[in-house]
């Protein structure tokens, strides 16, 4: 097989087969291909796209393309959640020992920071102690003994993915909705999953600008999952605003931990975090309906089982056994500490997420403490004595940028504004 054959098809608009995109994979895995020619073929894809067939494809190629876990012997569904990233998202520290909590094993393979949003693995190495790298046994026996495990990807699950991303990331060929596609899932089928639910976000912080774009993806990640016997649901939550109040790494550790423990549940976090968990439990058939769904998760935060499995996938991952306990003692904390004032008084219109995300990433990149705390919501009312956010940063000097970035971020209106609604739209099984 001719590669620049297949270049040359792809580039004219032509499909590639099941056996073609294969190859590709293979010969990718195995360095016979370069960096320019996976770019060219990136390119291709990302101009022509691909149709559904051809996406199947080069998913299930991507996943052989290393080991595929087994799970064999669990008394539960093996499930995951995947978002496409945002600010202040903390959701997956909460939602993985969550539905460990509810009888589901959770083997979560999570990224970085990427751009302007927060990195889940970045978020958990504010722990002190915490691998988010450990042997493949003993990810796997954290998953099998607490019920979830939330680790960074590893040589041995998807490295087609590993080696495509470095070059789409180069190339400018990320945004293509079939190789997406591809990547997400490729690396959940290979760790196992059988069930699924995206979080894909829409709004001001989210990767995709057009709800146009983000329905494509959410309809072909259901469409591909639904294919390779993957039941995988996708909500579409809102990103106009951060999700949480807080952003940054040990900032949203903490936060992670005082939702787990009750000590403070904000109602946007919670709306999105049931809705996400009920999908799985259902999907999965732990929970008959939305409503037991609710409770059964409910129940498992508020008896603490939830936080326990937290503090268990913790200490068997290297952090400290009474974390949740000591949460300050461990935890890093920035030096500064700045209220960010408007510059009026007035009810929060709209904010530019990324703008904020970014300034949120440029905190983080010096001290692990750093970031944003008490972020105004979206119809708050801010004024000379109720703030926009609080910066908790390494220097003045970091502060100081960080407070004009927040400021700028903000728009104002003078008459009160309505909050956006947190879940937007379901697409999935049934
Ligand atoms: N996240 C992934 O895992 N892959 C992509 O291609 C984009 C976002």
């Amino acid at each position: 097989m001719q590669f620049p054959e297949l270049i040359d098809r792809k580039r004219a608009g032509g499909a590639l087969s099941v056996k073609e995109l294969a190859f590709f994979v293979e010969a990718m895995c195995a360095d016979r291909l370069s960096d320019s020619e996976i770019g060219a073929m990136a390119k291709a894809i990302l101009l022509r796209s691909m149709d559904h067939d051809e996406t199947v494809g080069l998913t299930a190629a991507m996943r052989d393309s290393g080991d595929v876990l087994r799970w064999d012997g669990l008394d539960g569904p093996v499930v995951d959640k995947h978002s496409t990233g945002g600010v202040g998202d903390t959701t997956s520290l909460i939602l993985a020992p969550l539905l460990a909590a509810c009888g589901a094993y959770v083997p979560m393979i999570s990224g970085r920071a990427l751009g302007h949003t927060g990195g889940t693995l970045d978020k958990l190495e504010a722990i002190p102690g915490y691998d988010v790298s450990p042997a493949p046994e003993g990810f796997q026996r954290c998953v099998r003994e607490v019920g979830c495990a939330i680790v960074g990807q590893t040589e041995r699950l998807a490295p087609a993915d590993r080696r495509l991303y470095r070059v789409r990331d180069a190339t400018g060929t990320i945004a293509s909705t079939p190789l997406i596609t591809a990547s997400i899932l490729s690396k959940k089928l290979a760790a196992g999953v059988s069930a699924l639910v995206i979080d894909v976000k829409t709004g001001s912080g989210a990767f995709m600008a057009h709800l146009a774009d983000t329905r494509e993806l959410t309809n072909a990640l259901v469409a591909v999952s639904r294919s390779l016997d993957l039941a995988t649901s996708v909500l579409l939550t809102d990103m106009s605003q951060p999700l949480a109040s807080v952003a940054g790494n040990a900032l949203e550790v903490s936060y992670a931990i005082d939702f787990l423990t009750g000590a403070r549940r904000e109602p946007a976090m919670q709306q999105v975090v049931l809705a996400l968990g009920a999908e799985l439990l259902i999907s999965t058939g732990l929970a008959a309906a939305f409503e037991d769904a609710q409770n059964l998760l409910v129940a498992s935060l508020d008896s603490g089982a939830a936080a326990t499995r937290f503090e268990q996938m913790v200490h068997r991952l290297g952090g400290p056994a009474d974390l949740l306990v000591q949460t300050s003692r461990y935890l890093p904390k920035a030096r500064v500490r700045r209220n960010v004032l408007p510059r009026r008084d007035g009810y929060v219109e709209a904010i530019d997420v990324r703008a904020l995300g970014r300034a949120a990433a440029q905190l983080v990149a010096t001290d692990a403490g750093a970031g944003f705390s008490a972020v105004a919501r979206i119809g708050d009312r801010v004024g000379v004595d109720q703030p926009l956010a609080q910066i908790y940063a390494a220097s003045e000097t970091d502060a100081s940028v960080a407070a004009a970035a927040v400021e700028a971020a903000y728009q104002l209106a003078d008459t009160p504004v309505t909050g956006p609604r947190l879940v937007i739209e379901r697409v999935g099984l049934q």
